[in-house]
This record gives C-alpha cells, structure tokens and sequence, in this order.
C-alpha cells in the first residue's frame, strides 16, 4: 500500500481525494499498488467532510513520516509550497503539483533537487488542467526540434470570451460565473490579467527549449481591455478574439514569448476551442502540426492529471529523467514589436 499526503484540500486537493476514492480499484490495477490518502493539509477544518479525520495542520508530521512516499501539492502560490516542495524532495519523497506559479518560477531548481535526491518532481495538471501536455511534450515529442507552441491555456478567460462572444453577457458577470464553476484562481487577477496563461506558456517553453523562461521576462496583456465591440468587430472580420500564450523560436535563437488577446481566424481549430476547454498547438519539425484539446480547469479534470502523476510515482523507480531543464535564463524576445 502507497501512502500519500495532499496539501491543499481547495477545489483540486478535494477532486484528488475523492478520484483517489471513487475509481480506487483501477487506480491500483496501474499503481501496481493501493493508493491511501493518510492525509490532508489544510489551515481549515472540515467537519462535515467524510475525510474529516485526515485533516491535518502540521506540515511536519507529513514531512517526518516515513510511510508517506508521495505528497501532491495543490494548495497554490510560492509560499509556503516551494519550502514545503524543498522540504519534501530533501527528504526523499516524490512531489505532484497542480501549482503552475511555484513551476513557472522555481521549476529547474525543484526539478534538479528532485534528480538529486532521486525522487520525481512532476507538474502534469500545472498546464491545459486534464490534457496532457507535459508529457506528450518531453517524452512523446522528443526527437523533434519545437518550432512554436500556441495556446489557449486559461479556462476562465476562455469561458468568459466564449460568453461575450456567444451570449452577449457582460465580462464581469461571465467572470462570477467562471468563480461560481471554480475554474477561476483564488484571485482572479491572474486569470484575467493573463498571468497565469503567462506561467503556463513559460512552463511549455522551458520544456520545450531546455532553459527556464520566467514570467517576469514576457510580455503579457490580459482581456481586461476587451469589450463586446471587440467581440463583434472580431466576428465581422470573420474571427474570434482568443487569449494567446505564444512560444516561437526565431532564426536569430532567440525564443518569442507572450500572452495576449488575438483575432483569430475562423479557419483556425484554436478559433473552435469554447468554454472551459483549453487547446494547444505544437508545431514540430517532424511531426507537423499536433493539437491537445480538453478541459483545461475545473476540479476533476486537474485531479485527473495529478492522481495519473501520482500513479507514475507509485510505479516509478527513482527519477524520471527525461523532463528537466537548466535554471540557465532563454534568450527571450520580450515583446511582441520585436517579433519580425
Ligand atoms: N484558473 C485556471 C484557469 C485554472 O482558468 O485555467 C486551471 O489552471
């Protein structure tokens, strides 16, 4: 039997708790063992909760337990996660996260902590919720060079543009209604200011080009700005307005990075991509063009994507070495009006 522990019991640690439950006897069939949740960190306490007994509040009693091999992060934010994350590698045990934020800023020196200690440090649900993307992108691609990545990497924004484009609604009432869903971050700033697409974009470029690109060096504009004239003037001009994380090299060697709104084109399948449902384009030389499409937030979706990295650590032995990249910076081109 596989202990773990989940830190974080928000709208992800409690769709990982109850996935772990509900579908238990294939999740062991390809475990190769029982996965039990021993415990819950939380701040709160949840009495009503049928996993009520599990809550916890002391990190440390995560941390000192031997039988706890594999600990899924999903509380969110830099810290306490990325102490914790240390923490836990440190001493042996395997980290899952859903937390693009800690990745997109920390993800090479967790990552080379996690070789160091022989464990795995693994971030499916951090990108596209339940797509999988992370590994299509190091395992199944890599023997292609990534000439661009192209995505559609928020739900919420997505959602919201879908219901101004599709309903006429207002932004903020599409937005309290992406909350109400819980696709939206704790904050929804990240969401609609385009930072979180931005985390995402940085992690697939890492990935991709084998240096860290970090948020604070890409050019980033949320949908703030967009209004329903917007929308309509997209429409007349025989388009849709998408958010769009961007990842191109460039002749020179530099990489092209950004988030922003763009017209796109009826003809394009990034234009069919509605909802909360999220859709990535990579562009490789030999393989030409591949899209990932699916719901790219919501509870169950990215507790989908963190119990399949659970899973790949119960079954693993030691550290999967293919998904690593330097904490060297990437060359970025960072804005739009230097991109030829
Ligand atoms: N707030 C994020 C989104 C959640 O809307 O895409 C999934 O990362």
């Amino acid at each position: 039997m596989k202990k773990i522990a989940v830190m974080g019991f928000g709208v992800v640690g409690s769709g990982v708790v109850e996935l772990c439950d509900k579908n238990k006897e294939s999740i062991c069939g390809r475990a190769g063992d029982e996965i039990v949740v021993k415990y819950i960190l939380d701040l709160r306490d949840f009495p009503d909760s049928p996993y009520a007994d599990r809550v916890i509040h002391d990190f440390d009693t995560i941390l000192k337990d031997p039988e706890v091999e594999i600990v899924a992060e999903v509380m969110g934010g830099l810290e306490p996660a990325f102490s914790y994350s240390k923490a836990l590698l440190c001493a042996g045990k395997s980290v899952v996260t859903s937390n693009k934020e800690l990745v997109a800023q920390k993800g090479a020196e967790l990552l080379a902590l996690a070789h160091e200690h022989g464990v795995n440090y693994l971030f499916e649900a951090s990108v596209g919720g339940g797509i999988p993307i992370i590994r299509p992108l190091h395992m199944c691609l890599a023997a292609n060079q990534i000439d661009e990545i192209a995505g559609i990497l928020n739900g919420t924004t997505n959602f919201i543009l879908t219901k101004m484009i599709r309903e006429s609604m207002s932004f903020s009432d599409a937005l309290a209604l992406a909350q109400k869903l819980g696709y939206a971050e704790k904050d929804p700033t990240a969401d609609v200011e385009g930072q979180d697409a931005c985390r995402k974009i940085c992690i697939l470029a890492s990935l991709a080009y084998g240096k860290h690109v970090y948020p604070q060096e890409v050019h980033t504009e949320g949908i703030t700005k967009v209004t329903l004239e917007d929308v309509q003037y997209a429409e007349d001009w025989g388009g849709v307005i998408k958010l769009i994380g961007r990842a191109k090299r460039l002749e020179s060697g530099k990489l092209m990075v950004m988030v922003s709104p763009a017209l796109i084109s009826h003809e394009s399948q990034l234009s069919t991509v509605d909802d909360v449902f999220n859709g990535i384009l990579v562009r490789a030389d030999a393989t030409g063009d591949v899209v990932f499409y699916g719901k790219g937030a919501g509870k169950l979706p990215t507790a989908s994507a963190v119990m399949g990295d659970i899973i790949d650590c119960a079954k693993a032995q030691g550290t999967i070495e293919s998904l690593r990249w330097t904490d060297s910076q990437a060359d970025t081109v960072g804005n739009y009006e230097d991109y030829p």
